[in-house]
Parts: structure tokens; sequence; C-alpha cells
């Protein structure tokens, strides 16, 4: 952990306990000032995650699986992640969700966190709905271990579920769904618990292109409502334009961030819009990062 210092009495009452490392952006949002050129008059700090490696090791040797990995993460941003397959992507997000142990950094939180709130939600790539509860029960059980009783479980996980068409499958089971039926599931238990930061790992990959539309959707609509922090990681960078504020784009293992990339680009955005030429200039130059990691990737392969 960094040292905590205090900010100038000038300072917001939030900013007042941070990071000694982040005393100058935290000044800087007070005073509408500068660091290193940036300006930060509406960057609240959510979290920072500070040079996290981490290697897994096992009979058959080891793995680095990330590698020097540095950002910081504004409250209220939606961070999406594309990288090469393997390249660390879950292993980042569970790390920043606190389910798996970095082997050197820190993960720093450092927005006031109301103390009924959750701090982190994670969707994971694989579904992760109990079989034996019904679908009004897997929502809710995030609730449940918040502690809400069980008539306002009740009562907002129907609210969730009709909003994403799921009302009428409250009481049936994971297996009698569709998989995109079970992923949405899935994504409503992480959005009812409405903590300060979701974490979600290609949770649409899964879906048809027109319930992935509209699930997109929703989850900006979901966003905006409840002002998450969101870490969104997709293989699909034209998706990663169409959510994101910031793009980050993971090398090859071992892996780190080799562009941050911030989108310009007004909300709501249509990537077919033609009054935006470039949304085609970001695609491409995220795209030839991408293959060239790739390639990289392939090329030590064959050798
Ligand atoms: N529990 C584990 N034990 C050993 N190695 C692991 C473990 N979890 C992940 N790894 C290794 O760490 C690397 C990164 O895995 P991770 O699942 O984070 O990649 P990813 O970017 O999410 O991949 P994908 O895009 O395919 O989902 C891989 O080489 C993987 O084999
Ligand atoms: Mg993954």
């Amino acid at each position: 952990m960094l040292p905590y210092a205090h900010c100038s009495p000038q300072c917001k009452p939030q900013s007042q306990r941070m990071p000694a490392r982040l005393v100058a952006w935290v000044c800087g949002i007070c005073t509408g000032g500068t660091l290193d050129g940036a300006s930060l008059r509406d960057f609240k700090l959510s979290f920072q995650v500070d040079n996290i490696r981490k290697e897994f090791s096992s009979q058959n040797g080891s793995v680095v699986a990330i590698e020097n990995i540095n950002f910081l993460a504004g409250a209220e941003e939606f961070i999406c992640i594309v990288g090469p397959s393997g390249c660390g992507k879950t292993t980042l997000l569970k790390i920043i969700a606190g389910l798996a142990l970095p082997t050197s950094g820190s993960v720093n939180f450092l927005s006031a966190l109301n103390p009924n709130q959750l701090r982190s939600a994670m969707v994971f790539q694989d579904l992760a709905l109990f079989p034996w509860m019904n679908v009004l029960d897997n929502v809710a059980f995030g609730l449940e271990a918040l502690g809400v009783d069980k008539a306002q479980r009740r009562t907002r996980a129907l609210k969730f579920l009709d909003r994403l068409g799921l009302a009428g499958f409250a009481k049936n089971y994971p297996h009698e769904l569709s998989g995109g039926m079970r992923q949405r599931a899935a994504i409503l238990r992480a959005f009812l618990c409405e903590p300060q930061i979701l974490l979600m790992d290609e949770p649409f990959g899964a879906l048809d292109a027109q319930t992935r539309l509209v699930m997109q959707d929703e989850l900006l609509r979901i966003w905006k409502e409840f002002k998450h922090t969101v870490v969104y990681v997709t293989h699909d960078i034209e998706e990663a334009i169409l959510l994101g504020d910031r793009v980050l784009v993971m090398s090859g293992r071992p892996s780190n961030i080799r562009a941050d990339i911030r989108v310009e680009l007004p909300r709501p955005r249509h990537l077919t819009d033609q009054s935006h030429p470039e949304i085609a200039d970001l695609r491409f130059q995220i795209w030839k990062m991408l293959e060239e990691e790739v390639r990289k990737e392939v090329g030590s392969i064959n050798v």
C-alpha cells in the first residue's frame, strides 16, 4: 500500500485521504490545475492499479501473465480492455475484484465508499448461475449476501428482470433458459448489487448480434443511472469504441498496457455514423496494435 497523506485544506472532502503520490492529482481537481500537462478538472479518482505483476507457477513451470500494469480509473468512467487471447485480461479483472492476489503490486481504492455499497461485482466470462436456484433467486443472490430482506430482494430483482425481458422466467431454472437468457440473468445479478465498480469479462460474447445491441444499450443506460465505474473486457474493437470512455490495449504475454486511448466521441454513438470518420481511424489504430501483438505470439509459437 502507498502511504496516505492529507490534501490541502482547500481540497474537497472526498479527496482528503489519498496516497501521497496522488495528492498532486487531487489538488489538480480542486484547483482545476494540471499535472504533467493533463487537465484533471473533472477527474474523480476511483481506483489505481499500481505496478501489478502476476506469475502463475505449476509443476510444468511458471507463466508471467501480466507485468507492470499501471492505470488510474476515474469514478464513473467506462474503461474497455482489449488484448490478445491469453494475455491476462481475466487475471487482471480478478485481481481488481479481489478474487486473486497479485504476485506484486497493488490495487488502491481511492473514492470514498458507501459502507452499505458493494465495492465491486464481477460478471464472469463463463456463466456463473447456480443450477439449483431459480432465476429470481439467482439474480437476488447478491442482495441476500448484502443482507437485504426477502421482500425487498424480490421487488428489486423483479423490476430488473422485467427491464431485461426475463420477468416471465423468474421461476424457471437455468437449464430451462436459452444461453442468451442465462447470460442476461448473470449480468443482472451484478447490476442488482449496485456495486461501485462493475467488472465485466466479455459479458455479451455469447449473445446473438441483436440481443447484444439491446444489452449494450441497456448497459449504458444502467451505467448512467447508477454511476458505476465500469471495467469491461471485450474481444470486439467496435464494442470497445461504442462503449468506452477509454480503451486500454494490452500487449501479448507477459502483458502490459500498450496504449490507453481516450474515446472523445459524443454519446450515443453509432458506429455506422458517417459524421464521425474518426471511428474508422480509431478502429484501424487499435486493430493494427492487436494484429502486431497476435503476430508476435504466433511467431513465438512457430519458432
Ligand atoms: N489459475 C491459473 N493457473 C495457472 N495459469 C493460469 C491460471 N489462470 C490463468 N493462467 C494463465 O495466465 C495467462 C492469462 O490468462 P487469462 O485467463 O487471464 O487470459 P485472458 O486474456 O483472459 O484470455 P482470453 O482472452 O482467452 O479470455 C494464460 O497463459 C493462462 O494460461
Ligand atoms: Mg479471459
